[in-house]
């Protein structure tokens, strides 16, 4: 949508760790619904580049402030210096394994900078709060669909720094009406701006299967490693709720929509609802790019689990918010952002 046909005063979100992957691809989204945006991002995995890239993309500039959210004095001048309406949270640490290797880090960073967050929020009597949170909340014994209710026992500090954060958003909500925060519990995001502008940057050998994938095609990997095919899915291999970044981001959008008259706290599910396989998500990958792409069966990979997809009802019906985009636009799109967008780390 062309900013100038949008019908809602300009209003300004504080979009924390707006210059990473899903930040950035809300950042837009805000933008192009007339919001006015400040990212605060400490660039320990991202770069600056992206805010430019979110300007073409959006056709305007997000105001930007490197910096970390820990830093409360910032953050308290920050507040003071526009009026902010509501906060996106996405500033933090991501990576399952290397919690296991500096779980205090993950604390500091999550459990710590949402606490900072929230106090200076308070301090300048601001309320609204969307917080990424993530399906490794759930217990891994729990069989999918998986659902807002379903019982609660991540196997990892990074998963334990989110239902940390959750549980203390839910205790903060209940000390004072005013409060409105949504914790979004994202399932797998992957794909990239549909304009090949903005994307996923992975640090290193990426973890996730999307992005290496991406990495195969282009000659950067030599082969795929599925890891394992003797789960008990039909073809073997993992399932997964894969979901558009994209989708993603509306689904933030309209958790803010929400939140103007539903305070308190409340826990949402983005995911599609469907689940796909490995082999399931290699072979769409495979007909986007029109040729095959060579693979392994390895063994299973340490704390994965068999099959994981969400119960979206909760979204659709407070938020009114669905998925659009499947499996083939997740592959095209990343696609398009690996060849066109995406600038080698250095
Ligand atoms: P990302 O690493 O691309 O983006 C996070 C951004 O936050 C980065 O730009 C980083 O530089 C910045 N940051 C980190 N710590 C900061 C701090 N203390 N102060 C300021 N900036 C800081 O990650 P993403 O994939 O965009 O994820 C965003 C959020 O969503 C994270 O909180 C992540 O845990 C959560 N999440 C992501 C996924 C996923 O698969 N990508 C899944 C579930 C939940
Ligand atoms: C991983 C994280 C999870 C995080 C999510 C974010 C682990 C154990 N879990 O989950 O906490 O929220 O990313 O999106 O790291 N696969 C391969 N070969 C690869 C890479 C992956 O076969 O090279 C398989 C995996 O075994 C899995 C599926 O692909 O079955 C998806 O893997 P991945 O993208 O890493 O996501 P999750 O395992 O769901």
């Amino acid at each position: 949508m062309n900013p100038q046909e949008s019908t809602r005063p300009p209003r300004r979100v504080l979009v924390t760790g707006g210059a990473g992957f899903i930040g950035s691809h809300t950042s837009v989204l805000l933008l192009e619904a007339g919001y006015d945006v400040l990212i605060l991002d400490n660039l320990s995995n991202s770069t600056v580049e992206v805010v430019a890239a979110i300007e073409r993309v959006a056709g305007r500039r997000p105001d930007f402030v490197c910096g970390d959210v820990r830093d409360g004095a910032l953050l308290a001048r920050l507040f003071a210096r526009s009026a902010i309406a509501a906060v996106f949270h996405f500033a933090g640490l991501k990576s399952v394994a290397e919690s296991l290797a500096a779980p205090l880090d993950y604390y500091a960073n999550n459990v710590g900078g949402t606490i900072v967050l929230c106090r200076e929020m308070a301090e300048a009597s601001l309320h609204t709060l969307v917080f990424s949170s993530s399906a490794t909340v759930y217990s891994a014994s729990h069989a999918p669909p998986l659902s807002e209710s379903s019982p609660l026992d991540p196997a990892q500090p990074y998963g334990r720094s989110k239902l940390m954060i959750e549980t203390l958003l839910g205790d903060l909500a209940a000390t004072d009406p005013r409060w409105a925060i949504a914790s979004l519990r994202y399932f797998n995001p992957a794909g990239a701006h549909e304009t090949g502008a903005l994307g996923e940057r992975p640090k290193g050998i990426p973890n996730n299967l999307m992005p290496y994938l991406c990495q195969v095609a282009c000659g950067e990997r030599p082969e795929l490693i599925v890891h394992g095919n003797d789960y008990p899915t039909p073809d073997g291999t993992g399932i997964r709720d894969y979901i558009h970044v994209m989708d993603l981001a509306q689904g933030h959008l309209a958790a803010l929509d929400y939140l103007e008259t539903h305070p308190g706290f409340i826990a949402i599910n983005l995911g599609t609802g469907r689940g796909y396989s490995v082999l399931d998500l290699v072979e769409a990958f495979e007909r986007v790019i029109g040729r095959t792409l060579p693979r392994r069966i390895g063994p299973r990979r340490p704390g994965d689990i068999a099959a994981s997809w969400a119960a979206v009802d909760r979204a659709r019906e407070l938020l009114g918010w669905q998925s659009e985009r499947g499996l083939e636009a997740i592959c095209r799109d990343a696609w398009r952002w690996t060849c066109t967008g995406c600038p080698p780390r250095s």
